[in-house]
C-alpha cells in the first residue's frame, strides 16, 4: 500500500473543535434506547433511494456496546484521508473522485451455504436491527490509526436472516465495481472487485459491525457508502467498503491484498504489534493529527473480546 504520513494532511482539512463538538452533541442528543429507528433527525423515515439520503443525512441511533472513550478523530480527517483504491491511491483522491458515486438503488446478495438466500435492498437491511453508535479504534496496516463513531449493527444480525448451514465455515465479501464510475481503478495495481473474507466465528462475533454511517450521518461515499464492514481488531483493509455480495462458503475465500502480496498481507491480519510487516514494524502507530507515536495494542485493544477466537493458533504463521 502507498504510504502517506498524517503530516501530509493540509491544516484546512482538520475540523475546528467547535464543529466537532457540535457533531458530538448532536449524536448524544439523539441517542435513545429501544425500537429500531431508521429516521432522519426530524423523525421522518429514511428511504435510501431518496435524495435526502446523502452524506450529511442524520441518523437516529442507540448507544451500542464496546465503545472506547478515547478522543474521537475529527470528522474531516476521517473523510479526507482514505484508502479506497477504486477511487484512486492517494489518500485525498476518494473524497473528490467518489463524489458522484451512485449508491442508490443498492442491493446486497447474501447467498451460498445458507437455507434462505436473499437479495436485500439497503432499506430492508437498515431495518433488521436498531442502528447503534460504536466508537471503535481503527488501525491501518500502514501505521496510522483513527477513532471513529461508526453507525451500524452487528454483521451477525444480517447473517442470521439467511440461516447459515453447518457447511458455512467462512464468509466471502465482494465490493461493487464499475469501471465507468471508477475509471482510475485501473491504475491501482490491485484487481477488482475488491474481495475480503472472515472465518465464520469472526463474522458472527458481536464486535464485527455492518456499518452504514459515521458521526451521526450516513456514510460519505469515500468511507464506503452505503454499506461497509468494520472489523476493529483487524488491520483496516479487512473492513471492505461498498459491499454488494456476501457468500457463505466452506473454504477460506480469496482476499484482495492477500492475493496481491501474500507474504505481506495474511488472510487473518489481526492487529499484532509482535508480528512486523516484512517492510516495517507494527509495534507503534500514529493517530491522525497527533505528533508522537503510541504503542499498538494486541488485537488493537480488543483482546478481551476476541483473543479466544485464536486460542492455540500460531499467530506468526496465521498472520
Ligand atoms: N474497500 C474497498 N472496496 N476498496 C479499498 O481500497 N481499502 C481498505 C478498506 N476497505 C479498501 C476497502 C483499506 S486499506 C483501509 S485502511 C480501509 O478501507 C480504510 O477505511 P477508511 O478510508 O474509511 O478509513
Amino acid at each position: 500500500m502507498l504510504i502517506r504520513r498524517p503530516s501530509d494532511i493540509p491544516y484546512s482539512e482538520v475540523t475546528s473543535k467547535n464543529v466537532y463538538l457540535s457533531r458530538r452533541k448532536f449524536v448524544a442528543g439523539v441517542a435513545v434506547t429501544g425500537a429500531a429507528l431508521i429516521a432522519d433527525r426530524l423523525g421522518r423515515e429514511i428511504v435510501w433511494p431518496s435524495l435526502r439520503v446523502q452524506a450529511g443525512t442524520k441518523l437516529n441511533v442507540v448507544r451500542g456496546p464496546f465503545s472506547t472513550d478515547e478522543k474521537i478523530t475529527p470528522f474531516d480527517d476521517v473523510a479526507h484521508y482514505n484508502n479506497f483504491y477504486e477511487f484512486g491511491t492517494d489518500k485525498e483522491q476518494p473524497a473528490t473522485l467518489a463524489r458522484n458515486f451512485r449508491t442508490s438503488p443498492w442491493t446486497v446478495a447474501v447467498e451460498g451455504e445458507v437455507k434462505k438466500p436473499k437479495v436485500f435492498d439497503i432499506n430492508a437491511i437498515m431495518k433488521i436491527a436498531p442502528l447503534e453508535e460504536r466508537i471503535y479504534r481503527h488501525r491501518c496496516v500502514e501505521g496510522w490509526s483513527i477513532v471513529v463513531p461508526w453507525i451500524g449493527f452487528p454483521l451477525n444480525g444480517l447473517l442470521k436472516q439467511v440461516e447459515p448451514t453447518s457447511k458455512a465455515k467462512f464468509v466471502a465479501f465482494e465490493s461493487f465495481y464499475d469501471p465507468k464510475q471508477m475509471p482510475v481503478a485501473r491504475f491501482a495495481g490491485i484487481s477488482f472487485p475488491y474481495l475480503e473474507g472472515l472465518r465464520m466465528d469472526e463474522a458472527m462475533h458481536p464486535l464485527a459491525l455492518l456499518c452504514m454511517g459515521m458521526y451521526g450521518e450516513v456514510l460519505p461515499n469515500q468511507n464506503g457508502a452505503p454499506l461497509r464492514l468494520v472489523v476493529p481488531w483487524k488491520y483496516g483493509f479487512k473492513s471492505i467498503k461498498s459491499v454488494v455480495k456476501i457468500r457463505l462458503v466452506g473454504r477460506q475465500p480469496p482476499a484482495t491484498w492477500n492475493l496481491a502480496a501474500p507474504r505481506e498481507y495474511g488472510f487473518y491480519s489481526n492487529v499484532n504489534p509482535n508480528v512486523d510487516h516484512p517492510r516495517w514494524s507494527q509495534a507503534k502507530e500514529r493517530r491522525l493529527g497527533e505528533f508522537f507515536k503510541r504503542k499498538t495494542l494486541m488485537f488493537n485493544g480488543y483482546a478481551d473480546q476476541v483473543a479466544q477466537l485464536y486460542a492455540g493458533m500460531d499467530l506468526r504463521k496465521y498472520f
